[in-house]
């Protein structure tokens, strides 16, 4: 697929993808996520990748969905095209991990996008909102139920009723975000998580993500138990005997499956 939108690269262990619309503030067009869905599919099915990056630009990771391409749309185009998360999917299904490092505005689906992602690392230029209200709309992809699930219900109703944005330090004081740097630091510090994360044992890696990701879809007994059994396979791998093998006999661990 020929890129127009996003900029695809890989840093050692860790794929970076960069929103690129400039013009637009990064506004996330069908192509835009087309694109994202593609290049994660491509760093899911590269076994030299073990973490992913999302980044923006310096004015903005994106302003929201693009209003100039949906002002026009009726019911029956948002009902029938499945507007707008039709084509997120493949955000919701990437098995490893992915870090969206914010600068700037992160606005409607800017904001959620980078809710999808599995942590957030933001500049401190950073600010996150969910403006769809002054537009006549709702958030149409997750804000109404990631933003609570993050921040609780009544910053996720301030910031969605009134519009208010909500800046770097204020969203990492309510956990939207787990870290604010400077914002000449952003993608440096994410990429050097990300390859922090990358040389964990991959299967390890993907069973915390999708562990920590069942304490939001299950009760608190089914999630514990989903846990337990997940724990209990970890035991099954060669990556489980070097890593304990390795504190013991006081070394670096040699993962085999990264
Ligand atoms: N869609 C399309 N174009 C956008 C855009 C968007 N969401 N956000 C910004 N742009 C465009 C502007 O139209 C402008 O283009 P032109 O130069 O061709 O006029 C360019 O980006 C620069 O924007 P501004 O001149 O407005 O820049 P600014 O610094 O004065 O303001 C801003 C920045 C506060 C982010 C402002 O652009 C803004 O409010 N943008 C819209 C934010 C918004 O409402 N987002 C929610 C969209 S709806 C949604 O996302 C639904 C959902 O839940 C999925």
């Amino acid at each position: 697929m020929e890129y127009n939108n996003i900029i695809v690269e890989t840093r050692g262990r860790v794929g970076l993808i960069t929103l690129n619309r400039p013009k637009a503030l990064n506004a996330l067009n069908d192509q835009l996520i087309d694109e994202v869905g593609h290049a994660l599919g491509g760093f899911e099915n590269d076994e030299n990748i073990g973490a992913i990056v999302i980044t923006g630009s310096e004015k903005a990771f994106a302003a929201g969905a693009d209003i100039g391409a949906m002002a026009s749309y009726s019911h029956m185009d948002a009902y029938k095209g499945d507007y707008i998360t039709r084509n997120w999917e493949r955000l919701k299904t990437c098995r490893k991990p992915i870090i969206a490092a914010v600068a700037g505005f992160a606005l409607g689906g800017g904001c959620e996008l980078a809710m999808m992602c599995d942590m957030i690392f933001a500049a401190d230029t950073a600010k996150f909102g969910q403006p769809e209200i002054k537009l006549g709309v709702l958030p149409g992809a997750g804000g109404t139920q990631r933003l609570p699930r993050a921040i609780g219900k009544a910053k996720a109703m301030d910031m969605c009723l009134t519009a208010r944005m909500i800046d770097a330090t204020e969203a990492e004081r309510a956990g939207l975000v787990a870290r604010v740097v400077p914002a000449e630091r952003l993608v440096d510090e994410a990429i050097e998580a990300a390859t922090v994360i990358a040389g964990f044992s991959l299967p390890v890696v993907m069973m915390i993500k999708e562990s920590v990701n069942r304490a939001f879809e299950s009760s608190l007994n089914e999630g514990l138990l989903f846990e337990r059994r997940t724990f209990h396979s970890a035991f099954g791998l060669d990556d489980q005997k070097e890593g304990m093998a390795a504190f013991v006999e006081k070394r670096k661990p040699v993962f085999k499956h990264r």
